[in-house]
């Protein structure tokens, strides 16, 4: 977030014109004031009873009421309760023409900001009301402020959040929290121009179908009109019939100058409304939410590619080894299927991809004669072989992204009991990359057809592997390899 970014959320509060509220039961007075108060940079709404300022209140965002305290259909601290409950930070001015100090202690203490006696000046008015406005924008730009500063922090957490799915989880249980919504929805714009809604949260599944329509809708007119948008409850109801949506904002996810989606927010409970103040607010935290799904799009896009390149690199050897095709995709599925129920982190499971399809690299220093032989190899062909986990190790260790392959190319013929190579390490010396590697590649070189022999079953692999644990395999591995073996379909391999 950048200070000009900031500034310009201070600016818009202090640019903006302040909606006042006038309410009193005599017309006359109450468009007097209202005269008063027109050459100001105010936005003026006149109300002549208690139930018209309720509504008022109910619809529109109010900064300033104005209230007088003795009213036709109920008095000026209806109104201060009235919107006390609906806008919290609204300052309350009560009017009268009968003032006493009962009155006037009461009305503080039920938490009016100040208090005119009728008639009054207009200087003693201007200066009230700007008093009034100068107290409430102080407030609006502390609790801005206090929001930034909370916003910072949680931009710095999502600009270290890589994988999409972690950073959208992340963006919409912050924007539930940081906003009191109900519902929160992300859409995305895909390259079609089609929005789609790509993760919600709702805290009440019973209308979530309802709110779900809504919110496409919603997130379509603000991405049609360009502009965020505030949709109030009396609105929201002719649009959907829906008693239940109180307020909803919906802003615009921009980044590189791009609209990439829509976040929409929803009060079903909170009877205090959005307001545009919650919009700038949010525009803040869409614009980092926006560049941080941007990001982590590129990132995984450049991920891809590598992936790309490295199975490319993969299916070199496959070429030349016509007895091992589709080898590296069948140790890559089964051993994820291992490493999962071992409890491996993702990040872990996705090195372990480019470990097992790369495990084999060093084959292609291997000569031909060799490695396509049509029967078993003599001692000295054997040690040849015997090179290729080193020669592997040697052609991907000078790339970075590659590295984590180095213990699946180097330990995935060493054996638990220490008879292994290159290093005949012993049981936990080896690294768990290479023991995890050799159980599933020594069961899948049993399973396929040689020139020589026919691939056994799974069932006659799966016993050899068993009679193997311990010696060859290290039995923890073998276990974890039992169990994940039953949720595999080999026929899908
Ligand atoms: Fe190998």
């Amino acid at each position: 977030m950048s200070v000009n970014t900031i500034l310009d959320s201070f600016k818009q509060v202090q640019d903006s014109r302040e909606p006042i509220l006038i309410v009193d039961d005599e017309r006359s007075i109450l468009e007097v004031v209202g005269e008063m108060l027109a050459s100001q940079p105010y936005d003026i709404y006149l109300a002549e009873s208690l139930a018209i300022a309720s509504r008022i209140i109910k619809e529109k965002e109010i900064s300033i009421v104005l209230t007088d305290l003795l009213l036709d259909d109920g008095t000026g601290i209806d109104v201060l309760t009235t919107a006390q409950k609906y806008q919290p930070d609204v300052k309350v001015i009560l009017m009268t023409g009968k003032p006493t100090i009962q009155n006037a202690i009461s009305a503080i203490k039920k938490g009016a900001s100040d208090y005119l006696v009728k008639p009054f000046k207009m200087e003693d008015l201007l200066a009230t009301v700007e008093r009034s406005v100068y107290q409430h924008r102080l407030e609006q730009e502390n609790i801005r402020l206090n929001e930034i500063m909370s916003f910072y922090a949680i931009s710095e957490a999502m600009g270290s959040v890589i994988e999409t799915d972690k950073l959208l989880n992340l963006i919409l249980d912050t924007a539930v929290r940081e906003f009191n919504a109900d519902y929160a929805v992300l859409h995305l714009v895909h390259a079609d121009g089609n929005i789609s809604a790509q993760k919600n949260v709702c805290k009440d599944p019973s209308i979530s179908q309802s709110l779900n329509r809504f919110s496409q809708e919603l997130a379509e007119s603000v991405n049609q009109r360009g502009k965020p948008r505030i949709v109030y409850e009396k609105e929201a109801f002719a649009w959907t019939g829906l008693r239940a949506i109180k307020s909803s904002i919906c802003q615009l996810l921009v980044a590189k100058g791009k609209t990439i989606g829509m976040l929409s927010l929803i009060r079903t409970k909170d009877i205090h409304q959005y307001t545009t103040g919650h919009l700038t607010t949010l525009s803040l935290f869409a614009s980092k939410a926006a560049l941080s799904i941007e990001n982590s799009k590129l990132y995984q896009d450049l991920e891809e590619a590598y992936f790309d390149t490295v199975e490319a690199l993969a299916s070199a050897i496959e070429a030349r080894d016509q007895y091992t095709a589709g080898h590296t995709n069948r140790v890559w599925k089964i051993t994820m299927e291992i490493a999962r129920t071992i409890g491996w982190q993702d990040s872990k499971i996705k090195e372990l991809r480019m470990g097992a399809v790369l495990h084999d690299i060093g084959k292609i220093g291997v000569p031909d004669a060799i490695l396509n032989k049509q029967g078993p190899l003599t001692n000295e062909e054997h040690d040849i072989m015997k090179i290729h986990p080193e020669m592997g190790v040697r052609m991907v260790e000078k790339v970075n992204f590659l590295k984590p392959a180095l213990p699946y190319i180097l330990y995935h013929h060493e054996r638990w009991d220490g008879n292994g190579y290159p290093q005949s390490f012993k049981g936990e010396e080896i690294p768990v990359e290479g023991r995890l590697l050799s159980v599933v590649d020594t069961f899948d070189a049993i399973t396929s057809d040689r020139p020589y022999r026919k691939g056994r079953s799974v069932k006659e692999a799966v016993a050899e592997i068993k009679r193997n644990s311990g010696t060859q395999f290290d039995p923890a591995i073998v276990d974890a390899f039992i169990k994940a073996i039953g949720s595999i379909d080999f026929d899908q391999l």
